[in-house]
């Protein structure tokens, strides 16, 4: 994809109304998205990763990648000694090219946002870098990542200062008020993509549920 049809595609994921939509944007995104977003410098998975790391023991299992895309992270959580990660994410045209990475033990075509269908305590950790942006998941997606973390586990996130003025920030506060996680580690707001203009800042937080 050229430079300015990567940006009309990012444009188009954060205006985006419907999830359907979304979908539809990244599957068509999927085979060129790892070059555009490399071209754009695009951070979050290393920062997430970073936070991740800090504060979950290697060797941790099972691990999920909430909104996987192609699979950015999962290469680099395999070579940081997490040994089984699953892909979560809306686009099967973007799981498919995780898939191809070899990196995920398994790989679930499901939305954020609702109700997931796996057991309470069922991850170890959860990582989810650049999907609580704009057109994507809110606050709504976060309930359902602490009640699938078990007590002891982290979740490692970026959030788009949109969503973190929207609702994000008061909500976890309220989970910490009733003890179910505590604030662990949070950034300083950056650019995501420092060859994007206009960019939004956001940051990265990780979580210990209780
Ligand atoms: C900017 S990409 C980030 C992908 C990957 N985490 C990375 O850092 O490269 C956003 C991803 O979120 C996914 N997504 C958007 N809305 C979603 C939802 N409601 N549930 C699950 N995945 C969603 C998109 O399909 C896309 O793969």
């Amino acid at each position: 994809m050229t430079d300015s049809k990567h940006k009309g595609a990012l444009g188009a994921a954060y205006a985006a109304k419907r999830p359907e939509d979304v979908a539809a944007l990244y599957d068509r995104w999927s085979q060129t998205y790892d070059s555009d977003m490399s071209a754009a410098g695009y951070r979050h998975p290393t920062i997430c990763l970073a936070l991740l790391a800090r504060h979950l023991p290697r060797g941790s299992a099972p691990l999920l990648d909430a909104g996987a895309g192609t699979g950015l992270i999962g290469e680099w959580l395999d070579i940081a000694g997490y040994p089984e990660v699953e892909a979560l994410d809306i686009s099967q045209g973007m799981l498919d090219q995780a898939e191809r990475k070899g990196v995920y033990s398994a790989l679930h075509c499901l939305a954020l946002g609702g109700p997931l269908p796996f057991a309470d305590n069922a991850y170890a950790g959860v990582i989810s870098a650049g999907v609580f942006t704009s057109g994507h998941v809110g606050a709504e997606g976060l309930d359902e990542l602490i009640r699938i973390c078990r007590p002891g586990g982290v979740i490692a996130l970026t959030v788009k200062n949109t969503i973190w003025d929207l609702g994000f920030n008061a909500r976890v506060a309220e989970l910490e008020a009733q003890g179910l996680v505590t604030r662990i580690e949070e950034t300083r707001p950056y650019v995501s993509m420092p060859g994007e203009a206009d960019t939004v800042p956001s940051r990265c937080l990780a979580l210990r549920v209780n």
